[in-house]
């Protein structure tokens, strides 16, 4: 039993941040920004936008790009770090306000920004049970509320977003969610942590060292657990980090540069959003088609890293 991808749709808000206007409150440089992590801009929520509110905007987009209503959704995965509520999750928020009828089970999970791998790995041994016949996983961060504009060396790397993806179950295991790793080194704490007082907390040089390591070696593992060769991928949607974390990762999987997704530059780092949201990018501008090969590396803080191996 595998799955096919049914629908997707994604959320950004309004406010567009740009370099320029870091300039104009810290002391950074777009020159600075640009060189170290390729990011141009990013998209910041209004103050009383919560993450269910962008989680919920995304999901109603994927339900009607796929025909369908909240009603015919048999699970919903929220992957956020930035929930502003301890309880109850952001999914079962977006099931209320979508009206669900159907007590369909939602819940949250937190794997930082390989969050959306971990959605998926779980995806996949559902259907692999045969225990769901749609499920909606969506990535929503409000990346924001972690900002601190006092520690220039991370308020510029983040933003707010929200992706959903719809997959139903399928009896071929060649298409949707044909494969997924993940992992953890929870010794790897101090690399990157959130704090009591909602800031950052990141070795950027050790984290930068140990995301170039994880993602290509997830990649790998997919490729050789899959059967094949980075011949057999049309594209790879790296974890939206840094431009130079994901040059590095082409390099290290000798992969070229133009079969490598970048939306970097336009929403920064995401995080648990990252992948959904650039996916997302890619398919309402034409550049992923349906029926392509897409592998998915991803990589944050815990440290987690994983891949998905899914035919779009
Ligand atoms: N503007 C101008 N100067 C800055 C800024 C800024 N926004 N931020 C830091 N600097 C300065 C530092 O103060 C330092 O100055 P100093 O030498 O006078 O002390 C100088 O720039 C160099 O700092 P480094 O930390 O050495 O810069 P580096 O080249 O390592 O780049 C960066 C920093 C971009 C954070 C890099 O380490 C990195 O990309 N790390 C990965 C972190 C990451 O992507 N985290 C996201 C979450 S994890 C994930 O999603 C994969």
């Amino acid at each position: 039993m595998g799955s096919r991808l049914i629908g997707y749709g994604s959320y950004l808000p309004e406010h567009i941040m740009t370099n320029q206007d870091f300039e104009r409150v810290m002391d950074t440089s777009d020159e600075w920004i640009t060189t170290r992590t390729g990011i141009k801009q990013r998209h910041f929520a209004r103050d009383d936008e919560t993450v269910a509110d962008m989680a919920t905007i995304a999901a109603q987009r994927a339900l009607d790009n796929a025909g369908l209503t909240i009603q015919d959704i048999g699970l919903i995965m929220v992957a956020t770090t930035t929930p502003e509520l301890d309880f109850p999750s952001v999914a079962v928020q977006v099931a209320g306000r979508l009206g669900a009828k159907n007590n369909v089970p939602a819940f949250d999970l937190r794997g930082a920004c390989t969050g959306y791998i971990y959605a998926l790995h779980c995806a996949r041994g559902f259907f692999t049970a045969g225990m769901h016949r749609r499920i909606m996983i969506i990535g929503a961060e409000k990346m924001t509320r972690f900002i601190d504009m006092s520690d220039r060396s991370t308020a510029v790397l983040f933003g707010d977003g929200a992706g959903a993806l719809i997959f139903e179950h399928s009896s071929s295991s060649y298409s949707g969610i044909i494969d997924t790793v993940v992992m953890s080194d929870g010794g790897a704490f101090d690399c990157l942590h959130g704090t009591p007082d909602h800031k950052i907390s990141m070795n950027g040089p050790e984290t930068y060292r140990r995301a170039v390591q994880c993602m290509p070696a997830a990649a790998r593992y997919i490729m050789q657990h899959a059967g094949i060769t980075s011949e057999n991928i049309d594209w790879i949607i790296p974890h939206q980090a840094n431009l130079r974390i994901i040059h590095s990762c082409a390099a290290h999987l000798d992969f070229p540069m133009d079969k490598i997704l970048i939306t970097v530059d336009r929403h920064a780092n995401t995080s648990g959003a990252s992948g959904v949201l650039a996916l997302a990018y890619a398919f309402d501008n034409g550049i992923i088609k349906a029926g392509q090969l897409v592998l998915y590396p991803a990589f944050g803080s815990g440290l987690t890293w994983g891949a998905a191996l899914i035919r779009v």
